[in-house]
């Protein structure tokens, strides 16, 4: 029987299943989507250009791929404007450490580049793909707006959109049949998903956002997601030349492993493999003590003479994320791998790293009220002239 290379790993918008413990293996995905590796010199780039050290999400390949990256930076250096582009579906009312990823970055680029950033809330997409009613799904987005408010965006740099006109031009362009190739719809599908990529797709253009561009078409668009987004602006770069255009680059993130193991990622509807922003203290502990999948030994004994497994040990992944000091987390890796740290003292360092985290969030957020959510959520000029 002739062996095909058979690809036991899934990664969609809509579900993510690795092949092993290890996680998703994210060299495969680059060759499946056609995007590029992140190398050293891409990262180096990135910190001359803007005077300021890389992000360690960066520098620890948590954002690992990328498409035209190189063509942005080529335009900044000689003083050409572009923008920032992200979203959130909103499924659920509590974002999750997950959710956060993303928008951490978005921020530290917002700060760097010094440029406008749309984000937006999709309250549409979750309207049509769960059992979720318009108003709710609208309850929702506001409420998953004052979280990432409270992620400290500038309201002078960052707006919400009002775009119908390119959604229509977009539509235009892709056939039935290309987004059930790139998505996977069938004919029982509902026609709101058929033609939601255009919807996702019409922030990627300046000509989106009058108010902010002064009607200029040709702003160059820099897109931070996750990977599984991709399929998304595949699509968008592939329809952007027939428009007149330039395509979006991207900047994609590797996906925070779910507690039990990198088999999956953190999902919001499942609420035990996942850490809530506004779970209390008590909560994240319990969780981490819990549910963390450990790369420790069965016993102490076998664990101190073997050392644990750095590579599947969901903790240690996660202080990988959170834990910004480099020289702390090489300890962490090199006591935890040689035996000299057991589990419990690395679930005791995750837990007051994530506890930091969330209790911070949860003060900002608390510091968010209706009125400004309002304010970032209407169209409007920003600081910057074109
Ligand atoms: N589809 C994304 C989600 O379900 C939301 C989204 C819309 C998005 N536009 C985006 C994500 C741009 C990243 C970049 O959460």
């Amino acid at each position: 029987m002739a062996t095909t290379d058979q690809d036991d790993q899934l990664v969609t918008p809509w579900e993510v299943t690795a092949a092993s413990q290890k996680g998703v293996d994210y060299d495969k995905l680059i060759k499946k989507f056609g995007s590029t590796k992140i190398e050293d010199s891409l990262i180096e780039r990135i910190a001359r250009l803007t005077g300021k050290p890389a992000h360690h999400l960066m520098r620890r390949g948590i954002i690992f791929s990328h498409r035209d990256v190189g063509l942005i930076l080529d335009a900044y250096e000689k003083g050409k404007p572009f923008f920032l582009y992200t979203g959130r579906g909103p499924s659920s009312e509590a974002m999750h450490l997950g959710h956060l990823i993303p928008f951490v970055f978005t921020k530290y680029l917002q700060d760097v580049f010094d440029v406008p950033l749309v984000i937006q809330m999709t309250d549409d997409e979750k309207f049509l793909w769960k059992d979720m009613s318009v108003e709710e799904a609208r309850r929702l987005a506001s409420e998953n707006a004052k979280d990432i408010i409270a992620f400290g965006f500038d309201k002078e740099k960052t707006s919400s959109p009002d775009f119908y006109k390119t959604i229509l031009r977009v539509e235009k362009c892709v056939t039935v049949n290309q987004v059930k190739g790139i998505f996977g719809f069938n004919d029982s599908d509902c026609i709101g998903k058929i033609s939601f990529p255009a919807i996702q797709a019409a922030p990627s253009f300046s000509c989106s956002f009058p108010q902010i561009f002064g009607g200029k078409k040709d702003i160059a668009c820099l897109i931070p997601c996750a990977i599984d987004q991709d399929p998304y602006f595949r699509m968008t770069r592939d329809v952007a030349p027939r428009l007149g255009y330039p395509k979006p680059a991207l900047l994609h993130s590797t996906f925070l492993p779910a507690l039990q193991g990198a088999m999956t990622k953190m999902s919001a509807s499942e609420a035990s493999t996942s850490i809530y922003l506004t779970d209390s203290a008590e909560d994240i502990r319990d969780k981490i003590n819990k549910y963390a999948y450990s790369g420790g030994q069965s016993t102490v004994e076998e664990h101190r003479r073997v050392g644990g497994n750095v590579d599947v040990d969901v903790s240690y992944q996660y202080l990988t994320f959170f834990l910004e000091d480099d020289e702390k987390l090489a300890k962490i890796e090199k006591d935890y791998s040689s035996g000299a740290m057991l589990t419990g003292d690395l679930k005791k360092e995750l837990i007051s790293v994530v506890q930091q985290v969330v209790a911070e969030h949860q003060q900002r957020r608390q510091q968010v009220t209706e009125q400004m959510v309002q304010e970032f959520m209407t169209p409007r000029k920003l600081k910057y002239s074109y």
